[in-house]
C-alpha cells in the first residue's frame, strides 16, 4: 500500500501495554489497527490443529502463507471477531500456551517472510496503528512515528495476570513471570527481526504510568508527527 498513508508503530514486549494503547489510539484517530501478534498466534494455533510440528519451518511457512483468517467487526460494537477457517478462535489465541507457541513459530524466517505482505496490506487510508515487535524495524521502517513501550518483567506479569483473570483464565503468577522472561529472551535473541527498538523510536517505560498517561503521551507524539493529516480531527 501507498507509502503516503500514515503509520504509527507501537512495539514492545508482551504486557508493556502496547495492545491496549494501540487499540485506544486507533479508535481515537479513526485509523486501522494491525495486531501482528495475533497473526503469529493464529499460525501457531492453526498449525497445531493441523498436527504440524512447531519446528517444521517449510510446512509452517506454507501454512502461514495460506492462512485463512478474517477479522470481522461485530455489528454495533468495537469488538473484533477473529475467524480462523471460519471458526471463532478469539479466546483460544489469547492463552499463554498459544503465546509461547507463537513465539516459537515467530522465530522461523519462512513464517515471518510469509506474513510480511499480509501485514503491509493493513496500510489503508486514513492511517494505520501497527502493534508488534518489529513494526518499526522490519515491516514499516518508513513509519511517521515509532514508539517502543517497555515495563519491568514484574509489572508486566502483574498486568497479564490481571488481564487473564478478567477473562476467566486462571494462571500462577510466578509461572507467568518465568514464561514472560523466557519469551522476552526468545524474542530478543532470535536471528530474524528480533525485538528491539528502531533507532528513531521514542522509548516509553510504562512501569509507573497508568493507561491514560501513556495514551496522552502517545497522542501528543501523533499530533506532532502527523500534524498535517490530523489537522481536521
Ligand atoms: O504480542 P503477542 O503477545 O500477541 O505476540 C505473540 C508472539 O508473537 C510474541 O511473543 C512474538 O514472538 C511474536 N511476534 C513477533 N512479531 C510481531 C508480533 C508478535 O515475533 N510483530
Amino acid at each position: 500500500m501507498g507509502a503516503e498513508i500514515p503509520v504509527l508503530t507501537i512495539d514492545g514486549p508482551g504486557g508493556s501495554g502496547k495492545g491496549t494503547i494501540s487499540a485506544l489510539v486507533a479508535q481515537k484517530l479513526g485509523w486501522h489497527l494491525l495486531d501482528s501478534g495475533a497473526l503469529y498466534r493464529l499460525v501457531a494455533l492453526g498449525a497445531q490443529k493441523q498436527g504440524l510440528a512447531l519446528d517444521d519451518e517449510a510446512a509452517l511457512g506454507d501454512y502461514a502463507r495460506d492462512l485463512d483468517v478474517k477479522f470481522e467487526l461485530v455489528p454495533g460494537s468495537t469488538e473484533v471477531r477473529t475467524l480462523l477457517a471460519g471458526e471463532d478462535v478469539g479466546r483460544q489465541i489469547r492463552t499463554e500456551a498459544c503465546g509461547n507457541a507463537a513465539s516459537q513459530v515467530a522465530a522461523l524466517p519462512a513464517v515471518r517472510e510469509a506474513l510480511h505482505q499480509r501485514q503491509l496490506d493493513f496500510r489503508q487510508p486514513p492511517g494505520l496503528v501497527a502493534d508488534g515487535r518489529d513494526m518499526g524495524t522490519a515491516i514499516f521502517p518508513d513509519a511517521g512515528a515509532k514508539i517502543f513501550l517497555t515495563a519491568s518483567v514484574e509489572e508486566r506479569a502483574q498486568r497479564r495476570y490481571k488481564q487473564l483473570k478478567e477473562k476467566g483464565i486462571s494462571v500462577n503468577l510466578a509461572d507467568l513471570q518465568k514464561e514472560i522472561a523466557q519469551r522476552d529472551a526468545r524474542d530478543s535473541q532470535r536471528r530474524v527481526s528480533p525485538l528491539r527498538p528502531a533507532e528513531d523510536a521514542v522509548l516509553l517505560d510504562t512501569s509507573e504510568m497508568d493507561i491514560e498517561t501513556v495514551l496522552n503521551e502517545v497522542l501528543d507524539i501523533c499530533r506532532q508527527r502527523f500534524a498535517g493529516v490530523l489537522s481536521t480531527s
